[in-house]
């Protein structure tokens, strides 16, 4: 499977990877982050966040970060998953439509399904610094949609996050697919995973 192929290729890569961990939980992906914010976190970023919720990562990036030029735009329906997805029902991360309250300039929120509402917003967009792009959409139908909406504007250094990448017919299914539809035209370099693969980040080449 080509899960296990990835699992086993990365398995003694990365700055880190916890594989295997016998106590995986959902608080270890902050490790993840951590990793990659030790070195961003005094560079100006353009973070965008696909799948806020009630912005618990929106909230640690942008706290963190706190270089006067990054950008932190997190992009959610605010009504939750419009599909269900791994026994979490469809409206599941329901925000009743309400953004996360953050008090920061930097920080901005699109509000709507990101088939109706990411390609207009993108235009408005900056790409210039180096992105990060955290895909926490969780399903494999808004992760697809939103990589080829990225498309065009990913460049050498950017790098991209997965949130629940184990779950693999979802967001590694999604990444799979978009890979074999770019002509081979970025290497995904692996930078680490934590929770047994279930949050993985890549920087391109
Ligand atoms: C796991 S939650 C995000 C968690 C958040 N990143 C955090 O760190 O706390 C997934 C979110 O993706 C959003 N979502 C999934 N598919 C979407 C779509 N097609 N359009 C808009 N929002 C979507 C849901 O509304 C949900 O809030």
């Amino acid at each position: 499977m080509a899960f296990v192929a990835f699992m086993s290729e990365n398995k003694s890569k990365g700055k880190i990877n916890d594989y295997y961990n016998k106590r995986a939980t959902y608080k270890n992906r902050y490790q993840l982050h951590d990793t990659l914010l030790l070195e961003l976190k005094n560079k100006p970023v353009f973070y965008y966040e696909f799948g806020v919720a009630g912005g618990d990562m929106i909230k640690k990036w942008s706290s963190t970060n706190k270089v006067k030029e990054s950008r932190f735009v997190g992009f959610d329906s605010f009504e939750g998953l419009p599909e269900s997805w791994e026994g979490k029902k469809e409206g599941h991360f329901d925000q009743k439509g309400d953004f996360p309250d953050i008090n920061d300039s930097r920080v901005r929120f699109v509000k709507g399904w990101f088939q109706d509402s990411v390609y207009k917003a993108l235009l408005d967009c900056d790409f210039h610094e180096q992105c990060v792009y955290h895909l926490d959409a969780d399903l494999f139908s808004s992760t697809l949609y939103v990589l080829f909406q990225i498309h065009a504007k990913l460049k050498v250094n950017d790098i991209l996050i997965f949130d629940e990448f184990s779950s693999h017919d979802h967001e590694f299914e999604a990444l799979e697919i978009f890979k074999k539809c770019i002509n081979n035209k970025w290497q995904f370099e692996f930078i680490g995973a934590v929770n047994n693969y279930r949050q993985v980040a890549f920087i391109l080449k």
